[in-house]
This record gives structure tokens, sequence and C-alpha cells, in this order.
């Protein structure tokens, strides 16, 4: 029997490969410009770290990650998020030594065990930044601009931005019996799993999918903020204004993660099934010190890039990849000299390709539109006496002769 990948996972294949370097050159040209370093850190961590930064009430904690006992017999757990190893080296290389926040960023595979379905995998992959070090709004709001642009300059459009903000632990504690208030006498009819949540973490009940119609007239936690909150809150809006970043407030998003205070947010879009969230993050000012280092706020975002490739390709599928040149030698002499010519358009910096099966002109004619080359160029031996060589354009079929050692400048100046 042919052996098959784990469930939840996926092959990224040469086709879509490109627009993973794509997303992921972007990614990188754009934190650059914001000014976040990249970190990279291990895969997996001691399991210790996860309960105490994720959160154990959390369905992350509770039901999905990948636990093992190496052969030294510690507990250790595949990453399922970026943001608390991200913390802990932070804390371990003691980067807040440094005067200004620490502004990192990493780019690698998280494992969750969830149900796979479309835009939902077991190994996926997620594009992070984490500003450790400062409680300023302009943080909050730089790293939700970020992600904005994000989206914008990879070309993926309907990315809607939601933020709320879920206060501090003492205003959430006050804001817990309010919700609890409103959902006791809801209690029966709603699913098993928010009955669970009710007890352990009300607030995650007002994210449940299933129940979501019920809660219309649920408290909004905005109302619980303090003065303190509610002005970080309102600069982050006005920054992001100021930015001309757009963004609706949603006072019932809640975040999968324990460690939020004050904002969260998340970006959305339509096109994947039954899910809609393709990044978020927010605030999280207790977690530096939760695991162990000095009492230092934070800031970050995770983007799944699975999502965004997915969306990408259902919004750019006409727009495929091209190559610019195929290169077809006809006759012996052509042959040598097709080598030679390849190797020239390469170095000239153009994709260039060529028949590798000794297939006949017109074979080589498909091979080429198959490819999507924007050219062919064809070289036989009575063109090759002359030093010329056909070029064909494979849109509009248009050909004419080109002197050999102006094929990589004429094909350019057509591009
Ligand atoms: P998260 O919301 O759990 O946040 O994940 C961020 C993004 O990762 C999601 O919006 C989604 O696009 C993607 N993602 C999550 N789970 C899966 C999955 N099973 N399959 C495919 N994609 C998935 C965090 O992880 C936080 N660490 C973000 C953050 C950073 N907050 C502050 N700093």
């Amino acid at each position: 029997m042919a052996f098959q990948r784990p469930p939840g996972t996926q092959d990224i294949l040469p086709g879509s490969a490109a627009i993973w370097q794509r997303v992921e050159e972007a990614a990188r040209n754009l934190c650059r410009r914001f000014n976040y370093r990249e970190i990279r850190t291990p895969i997996f961590e001691m399991t210790e770290l996860f309960r105490r930064g994720v959160g154990e009430t959390t369905d992350i904690v509770e039901k999905e990650m990948y636990t093992f006992e190496d052969r030294g017999g510690r507990s250790v757990t595949l990453r399922p998020e970026g943001t608390a190893g991200v913390v802990r080296a932070y804390v371990e290389n003691k980067l807040y030594g440094e005067p200004d926040p620490a502004k990192l960023y990493y780019i690698g595979p998280m494992f969750r065990y969830e149900r796979a379905q479309a835009g939902r995998y077991r190994q996926f992959h997620q594009f992070g930044v984490e500003a450790i070090g400062s409680v300023d709004p302009a943080l909050d709001a730089e790293v939700i601009a970020l992600g904005a642009m994000f989206y914008r300059e990879i070309g993926l459009s309907g990315v809607r931005v939601e933020i709320n903000s879920v206060g501090t632990p003492a205003v959430r504690a006050a804001f817990r019996g309010r919700l609890l208030e409103f959902l006791e006498p809801l209690k029966d009819q709603l699913c098993e799993d928010c009955r669970k949540r009710m007890e352990r973490n009300p607030l995650r009940v007002l994210d449940c999918k299933v129940d979501q119609d019920k809660f219309g007239g649920a408290p909004s936690i905005l109302d619980s903020l303090d003065e303190e909150c509610r002005t970080h809150f309102e600069k982050v809006q006005q920054f992001l204004t100021a930015m001309d970043i757009p963004f609706a407030i949603n006072h019932r998003l809640v975040r999968g993660l324990d460690y939020y205070t004050h904002t969260a947010f998340e970006y959305k879009a339509e096109g994947i099934g039954a899910i809609d969230t393709i990044g978020g993050g927010g605030r999280y000012n207790g977690l530096v010190r939760e695991i162990g280092g000095p009492d230092q706020p934070g800031v970050g975002l995770g983007i799944g890039l699975e999502r965004t490739v997915l969306l990408l390709e259902q919004q750019q599928e006409a727009a495929g990849e091209t190559i610019d040149v195929y290169l077809i030698g006809l006759g012996e002499a052509a042959e040598r000299e097709t080598v030679r010519l390849l190797h020239a358009l390469r170095q000239a910096g153009l994709k260039a390709e060529r028949d590798y099966a000794g297939r006949k002109m017109k074979a080589q004619l498909k091979a080429a539109d198959r490819l999507n080359a924007r050219f062919a160029a064809i070289l036989g031996d009575d063109e090759l006496a002359r030093g010329e060589i056909t070029l064909k354009e494979m849109a509009s079929g248009d050909q004419r002769f080109v002197k050999l050692d102006e094929l990589a400048a004429a094909i350019r100046e057509q591009g």
C-alpha cells in the first residue's frame, strides 16, 4: 500500500510554491519597512510554556496540542502558535535590556490537532509579529496596520478589520458576572460546548458559531471598561483613522487564547466555507510576567498563510505562472546554439525553458503554451547561418526575426 500524508497536513507543490514565496517575500519586505526583525525559535517547546502562556482553559491547551514525552522523559509540545515561544526567547535572551521595544517577526509552521477541513489543518503556517516592551496604543495601531497592509500588498481584496477591547483581568472578572446573568436563563438552549464554556471561560461563549444568533441582547464588554482601558481603546481607533485603515468595532470579538488584554482584533474575509477569520492578534500585557519574565507589555498578530494563499488562489485563478521564453532548436547545429543561448537568457535575468524530450516543433509549441510562455524563440540551421532567430509572441501569434545577440533585449522590450 502506498503511503499517504497524515490527516490535516498538506504538500505544498511547485504549482503553489510560487505564490507562497511571493507571500513570504511580501511579509519580509513589509517587516523591513516597519523595522520588525526576524526571530526563529524552536518548533517544539516545553509543554508547560503553552499551558501557562496560551491558557489552561483554551481549546488549544485542552484538546489540540501535539504533546509527547521525549526520550529523556520531558513533556514537550509542537508549538500551536508563535507568541509563547517568542516571549520565552525574549525573556531567556534578555531582549528587554534594550531601551526600545523589541519588534520581532516570524514565519513558520504551527501544529494543532483540529478537525481538518478547508482552511483548517493540523500543520499550518503563520506569519506573526510581536512588539514587546511598550504600552503605547500607537504600537497596537501599528501592528493592526501592518496586517492590513500585508493583505493589501499581496493583492488580497475584501479583507475587513474588526477590533475590540477585552480590558484587563479585573474588567473581565466584573463583566463575567454580567454576562453570566444574561446567559443563565438561556442555558438550556445552548450547545454542549457553550454550557461547558459557561463554567470555565464564559467570554468564549460569545464566540460560538452554533449559538451566535441567540446573543443579540448580550451585554457589551465595552460598557464595563474602566477609564484606562477606554482611553487606550479610543487612542487605537484614532491612530487607525489617522492611517486611513478602515475598521469596525465588534464588542463580541473574543479570541481563542487567554493572554489578551485591551486590544483584540481580527482580519476577516469570505470564501473559505464556514471559516471567515484569516488573521488575528492583540495586546498581552500580562504574558511576559506570567511566563517568568519582567513586567513587560506586548502586542502582536498571527496571520494564517494557508488561508491567505487559498483566498489569493481563488481571487487570482486566471493569473497563473508564466515564463518569458520557450526556446526551440531544430537541427544539430542549432541544438548546440540553443544550449548556449538558453544559458545566456537566464544570465540576462529572463525565465527561460526548453524541451528535453526530443519532441517535434508542434509539440514543443504546445509545451510553450502549457507553460504560459510569453514568447517562443525558434532556431533552425538556416536562421543560425544568418545569426538570427524567429521570435513568436504566443498571445498574438505575431512573429519576426531578431538578431541572436539582441534576443534578450527584444523580449524585454515587448514585456
Ligand atoms: P490565532 O487566532 O490562534 O492567534 O491564529 C492566528 C491565525 O492562524 C488564524 O487567524 C488562522 O488564520 C491561522 N490558523 C489558526 N489555526 C489554524 C489551523 N488549524 N489551520 C490553518 N490556519 C490556522 C494566534 O495564534 C496568536 N499567536 C496571534 C498573536 C500573535 N497574538 C498576539 N501575537
